[in-house]
């Protein structure tokens, strides 16, 4: 039976990752023990895994990655045999405003998380068993024009935000983990996530949550930019394949076949919201507001290598994926109010009253 820890397992993909790992559905049958490790941060939410915590084979930790001590003694006691390692600072408009955490938790965290991972490694000696499995993300790449051919396990990193350049930084310190010290780490490189339980900072709930209320949505730049969106549970299903079946020292792309430029998004968010009994929901409160620095203009992922060598696909398609989140939202009206407090107030203030609001 398979010994998981889950670092980030509170947050948005994290939480999705443990309640299919406690699932029984296909790989997740040979699972025996969930452990996450979540500092809870702002992003990380104990509702998120409340009902987990049902489950016998669930243990919730709150601490941080970069505590090697505690790091070390959770993965010998629990026998840990599959980290997931999610645990990171996710925003990229908060790493432009304040990049010292996300060098703090994505690089050093990472760096720590890795050394207690060889160490336990060798005290269990489980020179077959043992996989890390290291979560990161397309913005790596760097962005695409319009004719340029999607993101490949090949292409070269050029990362351009200080989010993206600590997880190029995280992404290489796992590479070399294998290459130098025989650790046996997968890297995973996925494409926008989007579904229930995303904290509403990102664009998805941003808009939906705004919209709601009536208020103007905060469209950066000219909308034009291009995401390659991906449903939270197809990405899940995705991450316990890599784990349990991808070939260590390997890297795996995980894509939603779906570019939607930002602009054509709300749209077609707002037109969903329509049809869920919500008028107020119009397009007259899209408004043009000043763009993030050095924002990437496309991402997209090719993502026939996990899909060869895995047999992955995501099942949802866009528009079902979308019609789910939004359900979700609106049926979760405790989960959303619990979210929205001084702290997402706060931010809320910061990012968008700077950005001149246009009409
Ligand atoms: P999130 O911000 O929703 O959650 C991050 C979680 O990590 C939170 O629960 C937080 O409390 C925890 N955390 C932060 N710092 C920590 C620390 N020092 N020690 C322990 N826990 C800590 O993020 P997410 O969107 O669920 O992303 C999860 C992972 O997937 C990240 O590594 C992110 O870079 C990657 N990723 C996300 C996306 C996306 O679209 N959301 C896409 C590609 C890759
Ligand atoms: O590509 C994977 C990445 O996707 C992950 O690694 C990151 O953790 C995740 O946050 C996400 O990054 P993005 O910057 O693409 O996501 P975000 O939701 O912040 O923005 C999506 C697009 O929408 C981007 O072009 C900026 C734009 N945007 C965003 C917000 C929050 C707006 O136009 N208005 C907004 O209010």
């Amino acid at each position: 039976m398979k010994r998981c820890l889950v670092t980030g397992g509170a947050g948005f993909i994290g939480s999705a990752l443990v309640r299919y790992l406690l699932s029984g559905e296909q790989d997740t049958s040979m699972v025996g023990r969930v452990v996450v490790l979540d500092k809870l941060t702002y992003a990380g939410r104990w509702e998120n895994l409340e009902e987990c915590a049902k489950d016998s084979r669930f243990r919730f930790v709150q601490g941080d990655i970069g505590d090697e001590a505690l790091v070390g003694r959770l993965l010998i006691e629990e026998k840990v045999d599959s980290v997931f390692h999610l645990a990171a600072e996710s925003h990229v408009d908060r790493s432009i405003e304040g990049p010292e955490a996300f060098i703090q938790t994505n690089l050093v965290g990472t760096y720590r998380l890795l050394q207690a991972a060889r160490e336990c490694q060798r005290k269990l000696n489980m020179a077959e068993d043992f996989r890390f499995l290291h979560v990161s993300t397309d913005e790596v790449f760097g962005s695409l024009g319009l004719q340029d051919s999607a993101f490949t396990e090949e292409t070269p990193y050029r990362p351009n935000s200080p989010y993206s350049a600590s997880k190029a930084g995280s992404d290489h310190l796992a590479r070399a983990w294998f290459h130098t010290f025989g650790l046996p780490v997968i890297i995973t490189n996925c494409s926008n996530n989007y579904g229930p339980r995303q904290y509403p900072e990102k664009l998805i709930p941003v808009m939906m949550l705004k919209a709601l209320a009536g208020e103007k949505l905060p469209v950066y730049g000219d909308g034009s930019n291009i995401r390659d969106w991906l449903y939270v549970g197809d990405h899940a299903r995705g991450l316990a394949t890599a784990c349990f079946r991808g070939k260590p020292g390997e890297s795996y792309n995980f894509g939603g076949r779906a570019e939607v430029s930002n602009l054509e998004l709300v749209k077609v968010l707002l037109s969903l919201l329509r049809e869920l009994g919500h008028p107020q929901a119009t397009e007259q409160l899209i408004s043009f507001v000043k763009d993030r620095p050095g924002h990437d203009w496309r991402y997209a992922i090719d993502g026939k290598k996990s899909e060869q060598m895995l047999g992955w696909q995501p099942k949802e398609t866009f528009t079902t994926g979308l019609r789910r989140t939004l359900e979700w939202y609106l049926e979760n009206k405790d989960w959303v109010s619990s979210v929205q407090d001084q702290g997402h107030k706060s931010w809320m203030e910061k990012n968008y009253e700077k950005r001149a609001m246009g009409g």
